[in-house]
């Protein structure tokens, strides 16, 4: 057996130790890739069928208290029109994204201090009372293990929190002086030990990034074993200290889909705006690398054209009724139908939970 073919087989059953993915991602070619694409879409198809899932994110602030290099809401950026949705406002959003029938929102928002506790457990409540059937996602950014709790407590099911990269030294290149990897990695620590669904992930192609980071980003999602990683190509946004770098490319975040389906057969893995930004075909083609997640923008067209962490972001002149037409066309033309289900995690079986905030 060449070293080829024993790569090949190991990392077809999903046994290929993270540190030897890095010859296959800096070799990879077009054949190799087309390879890990059928074996993603069959691990795929074992755990999910044909099924992809939708979800409703709604972007209610997109204020940011913190500084990113990267991204487009950074405090920094003076040219960014800030806008905060009341709680009134996101729950019409979170109706709507329910009578087209989206069984999981997501609220992603900036590092937005403005929201208190009270008020984040308040707007999950009431979409949980309004709509028992659906699963609520945060993404809210870094929080102390006290606020992760109450966000439970009043029946949050789900947390995203991109790691961004498990490199120290990328982090540091990456994030302003004040935000740690270390507390990045304790708040993810704190999500799973509570009990969410938690998701993390990081941007492909990201300034200064190397094959090693992405190891270590293998090494460590193997440690945390996510039941959500999104992963997206960095794109630069025009007044952000990295406008001038070069986006990622679909060719590789493709390629690191696959990695991923077949590192976590039953992960939940988002084909990402990113991706659909970089390439009009984009999620199309992320699913059919083997991701098994679609996350439509159903926030209010007012504010759409606001939330722009990067250039170029799609569907932002679409409202929610047209995106979620637009994706169930798209699905069924690669051999895929939409789920009508929450979506959960398989054999995720939730917890008793205390009523209250
Ligand atoms: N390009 C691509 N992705 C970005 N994100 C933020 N800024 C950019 C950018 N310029 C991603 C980050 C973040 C997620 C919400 O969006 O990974 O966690
Ligand atoms: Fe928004 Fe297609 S997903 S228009």
């Amino acid at each position: 057996m060449t070293e080829r073919e024993r790569i090949r087989e190991l990392y077809g059953k999903g046994q290929l130790p993270p540190e030897e993915y890095a010859p296959l991602i800096d070799e990879r070619n077009p054949e190799e890739a087309e390879y890990l694409f059928s074996l993603a879409r069959e691990r795929c198809h074992a755990v999910f069928g044909d099924e992809v899932y939708l979800r409703a994110i709604i972007e209610f602030s997109n204020y940011c208290a913190s500084d990113c290099n990267y991204c487009g809401i950074r405090r920094s950026n003076g040219k960014a029109e800030r806008y905060r949705m009341s709680r009134e406002a996101i729950l019409t959003c979170a109706g709507r994204a329910h009578s087209f029938g989206f069984r999981t929102v997501v609220l992603q928002s900036g590092e937005d201090p403005a929201y208190s506790d009270e008020e984040i457990c308040g707007i999950v409540r009431d979409i949980r009372r309004e709509f028992p059937e659906m699963a609520v996602t945060l993404s809210i950014g870094e929080k102390s293990r006290e606020s992760y709790q109450r966000y439970y407590d009043a029946g949050a099911d789900r947390y995203l929190l991109r790691h961004e990269t498990a490199s120290f030294s990328l982090y540091k290149r990456l994030k302003p002086a004040n935000q740690l990897l270390e507390n990045r990695i304790r708040c993810l620590l704190d999500l799973k030990s509570i009990g969410y669904q938690v998701g993390a992930g990081m941007m492909l192609g990201a300034p200064y990034q190397q094959t090693d980071d992405l190891v270590q980003d293998l090494l460590f999602l193997r440690q945390l074993q996510p039941e959500m990683i999104g992963i997206g190509p960095f794109i630069p946004h025009k007044d952000t200290p990295f406008r001038d770098f070069p986006a990622g490319t679909v060719e590789l975040t493709l390629f690191m889909l696959g990695v991923l389906r077949l590192m976590f057969p039953e992960a939940l893995i988002p084909a990402t705006t990113a991706l659909g930004t970089l390439d009009p075909k984009g999620r199309e083609k992320g699913i059919l690398a083997g991701a098994n997640v679609i996350m439509p923008n159903v926030s209010p067209v007012e504010n759409r054209g606001k939330y722009l962490l990067y250039d170029g972001k799609i569907c932002t002149g679409e409202d929610a009724a047209m995106c979620s037409a637009c994706m169930e066309r798209r699905m069924a033309a690669i051999g895929r139908t939409i789920s009508r289900s929450r979506g959960d995690a398989p054999g995720w079986e939730k917890k008793d939970r205390a009523a209250g905030c």
